[in-house]
């Protein structure tokens, strides 16, 4: 997949809030991009324990306190800020961190984003 793919601005991802996007041309995963205290992350949302999407419903990805992203296969749950994932079937395995950049205050895929 070829990086450069602009996402959208980062206040159309709501704050302590998370937003999906379909997988980018060529790319085989969609991304989950969060923002908190105004700093954007971005993950493959692909579960480390069997590759599936993580959430069931548009835009549902965090739990209740908006602490950990939950995946509703088989609840595996991740820290926000590393996707670092702190319990269920892959526990201490991570999502795979996709990196954005801003671009003429849009997010866009760095190069090389999902190899
Ligand atoms: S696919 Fe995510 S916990 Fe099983």
């Amino acid at each position: 997949m070829t990086g450069g793919q602009a996402l959208c601005r980062p206040e159309e991802i709501p704050e302590n809030g998370a937003r999906g996007f379909p997988p980018p041309p060529g790319g085989d995963y969609g991304l989950v991009v969060l923002r908190r205290g105004g700093e954007v992350r971005a993950y493959l949302n692909s579960c480390p324990h069997l590759g599936l999407p993580l959430e069931s419903l548009p835009d549902r990805f965090l739990d209740r306190e908006g602490r950990h992203l939950v995946c509703t296969a088989h609840g595996a749950r991740f820290r926000v800020e590393d996707g670092f994932c702190v319990s269920g079937p892959c526990a201490g395995d991570s999502l795979e961190r996709v990196e954005l950049r801003l671009e003429g205050g849009v997010l866009v895929l760095a190069a090389d984003a999902q190899g």
